[in-house]
């Protein structure tokens, strides 16, 4: 960690300009300093494929995220971080409208994929969902056959016709569906292991191949988008680092945003990283390495350090 002096923070006087946007609760335990706008005003060379503006969520009256402006650029690795309860998973879940699923919430401000708002009237949610993949912490197979979790879902949404209905009406694509059940498998690096056994069913997989199926079953409807809620948490070393090395792999053509507990993870696998604090706040979002190195606020130094959290 660098020498940094965060002294600064603390004499400068907020301009009337941050003063407005800035004024941060503080829980035991931080400082009382004011997030500043400059923090978390990200800027990067390329394209935003989710553009988040003024994004608050209520769960009835509790306020679980306050004003969140949020740009994430295209094909890279996003990790969000922060103490338990802060709002990542609240957030990420803004991002493909999975909170629309919770009676309690309600979210107000915008998000763009590709620049169109997904919270507008007309948007059609399970076409959002292919776009925007989520994957959970704990793994989550279908308790059917490997082969089965891959193409489910392009035989649910029309993409995949097989069985005997199909055969008998000449459009039988066994043959696509063998196809993309083997790029999705090697796409999220479990081909390999399972080629022999993709009729077995996905529960005896170990848990750390449950969860790269589950990426697989997320790659076979094709999204642009993939979101992750602490992926690798329950996961034993060495399947978090094969983890962690397919998150790398993706970012090259896909855009990932990755929830985790671990500051080792998000500093070895993100380009950017956002760090949300106690009360729902994005305080900082930059270039990992400068969050990791030379945090411009004194709360996030002191979370990443591990004096709280
Ligand atoms: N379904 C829900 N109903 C009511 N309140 C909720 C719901 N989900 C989250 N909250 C509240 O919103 C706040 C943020 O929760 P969230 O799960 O987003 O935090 P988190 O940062 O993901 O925490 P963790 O690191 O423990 O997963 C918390 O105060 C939580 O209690
Ligand atoms: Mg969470």
């Amino acid at each position: 960690m660098s020498e940094t002096d965060f002294t600064q923070t603390d004499t400068d006087e907020p301009t009337a300009e941050t003063d407005a946007a800035a004024e941060s609760e503080t829980t035991a335990g931080e400082t009382d300093e004011r997030v500043r706008e400059e923090w978390r005003d990200y800027e990067f060379a390329g394209e935003a494929k989710l553009s988040v503006e003024d994004l608050d969520v209520h769960y009835g009256d509790d306020h679980a995220l306050k004003g969140v402006s949020m740009d994430i650029p295209e094909e890279s690795v996003t990790a969000l971080i922060g103490p338990s309860g802060c709002g990542k998973s609240t957030y990420l879940r803004c991002l493909n409208r999975m909170n629309d699923r919770i009676e309690a919430a309600r979210i107000d401000g915008s998000v763009q994929l590709d620049g169109e708002e997904i919270y507008q009237d007309g948007v059609d949610l399970v076409e959002l969902r292919k776009r925007v993949g989520m994957v959970f912490q704990a793994p989550n197979p279908f308790p059917k056959s490997i082969r089965d979790n891959i193409s489910y879902g392009p035989r649910k949404h029309g993409d995949l016709d097989t069985g005997l209905v199909a055969r008998l009406l000449g459009r039988d694509d066994t043959d696509d569906e063998l196809e993309l059940v083997q790029q999705s498998l090697q796409q999220a690096a479990l081909w390999d292991e399972v080629k022999d056994r993709l009729d077995d069913n996905a529960l005896g997989l170990s848990g750390g191949q449950q969860q790269r199926l589950c990426i697989a079953r997320c790659l076979a409807v094709g999204p642009d988008v993939i979101l992750m809620d602490e992926p690798a948490s329950a996961l034993d070393p060495v399947a978090t680092s094969k983890i962690e090395d397919l998150i790398e792999e993706l970012a090259e053509d896909y855009t990932v945003v990755v929830v985790t507990h671990s500051m080792q993870q998000a500093a070895r696998i993100s380009d950017q990283t956002a760090v949300f604090l106690t009360g729902g706040e994005l305080v900082e979002y930059d270039d990992t390495d400068k969050i990791f190195e030379n945090p411009e606020s004194q709360r996030v130094e002191d979370y990443i350090t591990g004096k709280f959290g």
